[in-house]
């Protein structure tokens, strides 16, 4: 039975993850700073914020001792900051969103390598579009992004030796519930209304339409499968085809 540590997997793609994970018999621990309000048969989850490195090393060490081992961890914490035109930066949300996006994912990773199943280990981080892509109202989120990708390709070295692979997805806007509340916040701030803006963003796809939790939970799946095996350091966009 293979083993899985999902942050961030008490909703949204974390928790479609630890679903599909599941269903293929994966064993697992959930942590994740809110309760799940569903888990898979058999899972676990432990309460933690992942912006607390003490206690975010205490419960993957937990888990993986509950687990018996390690075979794949999946980092998917993260959260969006305000909507903040250019020129409104607020620092405060800046450092918050460092924290988890990227300070948060390195922890985990630190933590979990050691763990890690030498030969077939496997570590799948969640980027975003904004890994490689700016956003002139999401600068916080796109430098946390962007660190990721470094934290990646920096663990695919570090770990390439002990044959344990590091790479990272990159969707683009996928239909969950964290989205349509950033929508509804840019509606608030004046701009569009969220139909309209998710017709907008499925139209500027090469497919005309945006990701669902299961595109994503695909590339995850393969990136943290064998079938990936000769592939490490690498962000996999899932956006529809974004220039
Ligand atoms: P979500 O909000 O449904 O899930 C994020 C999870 O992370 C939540 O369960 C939340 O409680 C947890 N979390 C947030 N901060 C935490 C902390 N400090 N400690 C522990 N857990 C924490 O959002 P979604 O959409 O599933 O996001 C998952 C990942 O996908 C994130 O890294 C996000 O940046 C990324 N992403 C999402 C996109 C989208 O359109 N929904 C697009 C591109 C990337």
């Amino acid at each position: 039975v293979r083993r899985a540590i999902v942050t961030g997997g008490a909703s949204g793609i974390g928790a479609g993850t630890a679903e599909r994970l599941a269903s293929a018999g994966t064993a697992g621990v959930v942590l994740d700073r809110e309760p799940a309000p569903t888990l898979p048969a058999g899972w676990t989850a432990t309460a933690v914020d992942v912006t607390d490195a003490v206690a975010l090393g205490q419960a993957i060490d937990d888990a993986v001792g509950a687990l018996g081992g390690l075979d794949l961890l999946v980092a998917a914490a993260g959260v969006v900051p305000p909507w903040q035109p250019t020129g409104e930066l607020d620092l405060a949300d800046y450092d918050r969103t460092m924290a988890v996006n990227a300070r948060g994912v390195v922890v985990a990773i630190e933590h979990a390598a050691p763990a890690l199943a030498a030969g077939s280990g496997a570590i799948v981080v969640v980027g975003s579009l904004n890994s490689w892509r700016g956003d002139p109202n999401l600068t916080a989120y796109a430098a946390s992004k962007h660190a990721v990708l470094g934290v990646v390709r920096s663990a695919a070295l570090s770990l390439g030796p002990r044959g344990i692979r590091v790479n990272a997805v990159a969707p683009g806007p996928v239909a969950t519930a964290a989205l349509r509340r950033r929508l509804d916040q840019r509606a608030a701030a004046g701009g569009p209304a969220p139909d309209e803006a998710l017709s907008g963003l499925a139209a500027g796809t090469a497919l005309g339409r945006i990701a669902t939790i299961d595109d994503v939970v695909d590339a995850i799946e393969f990136l943290g499968g064998p079938r990936s095996a000769a592939i490490t350091g690498h962000l996999l966009p899932v956006d529809g085809g974004i220039a």
